[in-house]
């Protein structure tokens, strides 16, 4: 078995779905070269067990990345190209997100901007920043198909930023989350359709509604179950994949 990919970075992975990712991946059957596994702050009880995963795992890195911060995104490339020595980047995963219950009501210009900032500005600066890397992984797979051990990006989305589902699935307005998720997808779309030539697959996923701090304790499924399946998605996308958006079992949604 060979591992999903040699070489990937997963943002906002000091909790919940993300350092479930890091976890599930370094303790697979065939774990990465590199999990560069990235936070803002370790301080306190957040950071915790993504500090103990570093710490029983040499692939696991731990790099510092805030995703609204150019500067910061652009120091995480530098240490991250400096520990590939010359390799490329396989897989990154844009997990990190903020979440807003806003309603028409309650809603302030203040709040739709820094959700804004975070789920859209973040994933898109991210990709921007690590395509050389990315690149470069496409290009040592030569001419292989596309897929997540050649070269990918991976938007953590949501259903409830599908257009088309908006109807059967509002029953909490959101409305800076689901318009920045809805924006996410349309990003999503578009890196699909300018780095297809390139090498490079982009895939939005839904991992279903998990109980992490943002799913909250009444979300029905477990981060184990969503990551795992997840993981499972991952490993099979293909050329007839890049641009669509999928949940946590593999299921095709409406953008
Ligand atoms: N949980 C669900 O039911 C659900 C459903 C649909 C989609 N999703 C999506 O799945 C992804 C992960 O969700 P989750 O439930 O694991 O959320 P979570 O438990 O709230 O964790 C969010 C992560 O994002 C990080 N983050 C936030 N802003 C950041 C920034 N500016 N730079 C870097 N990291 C930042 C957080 O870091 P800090 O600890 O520093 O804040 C944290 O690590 C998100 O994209 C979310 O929209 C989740």
């Amino acid at each position: 078995m060979s591992p999903l990919a040699r070489n990937v970075l997963v943002t906002g992975s000091n909790r919940g779905i993300g350092l479930e990712l890091v976890r599930q991946l370094v303790e697979g059957p065939d774990p990465p070269e590199h999990i560069f596994a990235t936070y803002r702050d370790l301080d306190g009880s957040r950071g915790k067990a993504l500090q103990e995963l570093a710490a029983k795992y040499p692939p696991v890195r731990l790099i510092q990345l805030d995703a609204v911060s150019l500067a910061s995104v652009r120091a995480a490339v530098k240490e991250v190209e400096s520990q590939l020595n010359g390799r490329g980047l396989n897989l990154l995963i844009n997990n990190a997100a903020i979440n807003s219950y806003a309603t028409l009501q309650s809603v302030q210009p203040e709040e739709m901007i820094s959700v804004f900032t975070t789920n859209v500005v973040g994933p898109i600066q991210v990709a921007k920043e690590f395509l050389p890397l990315l690149k470069r992984a496409a290009e040592e797979a030569g001419k292989e198909e596309l897929s997540c051990s050649k070269a990918a990006i991976i938007n953590m989305s949501t259903k409830v930023g599908s257009i088309e589902l908006c109807f059967n699935v509002l029953e909490i307005p959101m409305y800076p989350y689901r318009a920045s998720k809805a924006a996410l997808n349309m990003v999503t779309r578009c890196l699909a359709a300018e780095l297809k030539d390139a090498g490079i697959l982009c895939t939005a996923i839904h991992p279903g509604w998990v109980k992490t701090d943002m799913g909250t304790e009444k979300a029905p499924l477990t981060v184990e179950c969503s990551v795992k399946g997840i993981l499972s998605v991952l490993a099979g996308l293909s050329q007839a994949t890049t641009g669509v958006f999928l949940d946590w079992e593999g299921k095709s949604l409406p953008w």
